[in-house]
């Protein structure tokens, strides 16, 4: 089978190409390469086409010969929807509706990479299933649920043949550190302060990368035409607690750790129910502490791929962020 994965420098994407690589299928990758993709993602040999999913001739030019479509190709930051909107509406529904013209036209298979964050948050308890209403709480949230109703539409309507998963919070090396866990890894690591948001009690269920595209592989040859199934490590933790273990991890002070001004429309909590995709064969092989070890010791060890991307225009996004964060910060 060949396979084009579109985002495929990105942090999950470029985990999925090594994946199926591995597992003897053909790969081409379509990338735009912004802020958080990174060709060094990539062995030199893999096929790359530098474009943008939301430009049809991109999208054609790189899936001519292609069995099936992986999208991985997303604003993906919760925190700079909210900064800023504009770019999430042109990834998120413009290249969903691009890729999914393109399934009309050729008749190939697209697996549509979502998130748990549609069903928006839990507090109640419990567990969001593939049938709960869609409910984002965020700009990035909301724009991803254009992504998923676009490919319902188009799967009932024109009968392409696409699949959606919706994965939990995944984790794991290579990804960019403006993240939770990378960045408190990192900061860490070169005993900067922890922007901890709010009380630091909301829950988010973690899932090892590998697991997570072990899972959409799985979706890619099994799941139906039209049909969701959600991606959750079960590993469902504090943010507090996340932060405390990063901190012994990376053998750091916990006075690192501030408490900062909250994250407006703060989702509390996040669960999937996993039973389809289990039904399916597939369950998560990494625990949350083994996974986290793994994380923080890569970026331990990989100091060459995080400190120049956390230059430049990174620094002026931190500032942005955090900068009245952590001068209106208090211990924790
Ligand atoms: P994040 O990695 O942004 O993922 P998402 O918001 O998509 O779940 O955040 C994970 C959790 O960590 C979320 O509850 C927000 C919190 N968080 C902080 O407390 N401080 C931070 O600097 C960041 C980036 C996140």
């Amino acid at each position: 089978m060949k396979i084009l994965v579109t985002g495929g420098a990105g942090f999950i994407g470029s985990h999925f190409v090594k994946r199926v690589l591995r597992g003897g299928h053909e790969v081409a990758v379509l990338d735009k390469l912004t802020y958080s993709g990174n060709r060094a993602n990539l062995a030199d040999d893999v096929e790359f086409h530098h474009g943008d999913i939301a430009e049809p001739a991109d999208v054609a030019r790189a899936a001519a010969g292609c069995d099936a479509i992986v999208n991985f190709a997303a604003e993906t930051h919760v925190d700079r929807s909210i900064l800023s909107a504009e770019d999430f509406g042109r990834a998120e529904f413009r290249g969903t509706q691009v890729l999914l013209e393109h399934l009309r036209r050729s008749g190939i298979r697209l697996v549509q990479v979502s998130t748990d964050e549609v069903y928006g948050d839990l507090e109640a308890g419990g567990s969001s299933k593939e049938t709960d209403a869609l409910n984002p709480s965020s700009p990035y949230s909301a724009a991803k649920s254009s992504g998923d109703l676009l490919v319902h539409a188009y799967a009932r309507t024109f009968d392409v043949n696409a699949s959606v998963t919706r994965g939990s919070n995944t984790y794991g090396p290579n990804q960019y550190p403006e993240k939770f866990i990378p960045l408190f890894a990192t900061n860490a690591l070169d005993g900067q302060p922890l922007p901890l948001y709010g009380d630091g009690k909301q829950i988010r269920d973690w899932l090892f990368v590998e697991d997570h595209c072990a899972g959409i592989e799985v979706v890619l040859h099994a799941g139906a035409p039209g049909g969701i199934y959600n991606v959750g490590g079960g590993d469902e933790h504090e943010n507090i607690d996340v932060a405390e273990r990063i901190i012994e991890l990376a053998g750091a002070d916990r006075s690192l750790l501030r408490s900062v001004p909250d994250r407006p429309g703060h989702d509390r909590r996040y669960s999937l129910e996993t039973s389809k995709l289990r039904g399916l064969g597939w369950a998560p092989q990494t625990p949350f502490e083994d996974g986290l070890r793994e994380t923080v010791d890569w970026y331990r060890d990989n100091r060459a791929w995080w400190e120049p991307i956390k230059s430049g225009a990174y620094r002026e996004y931190y500032e942005q962020q955090y900068g009245s964060r952590l001068a209106d910060s208090t211990a924790v």
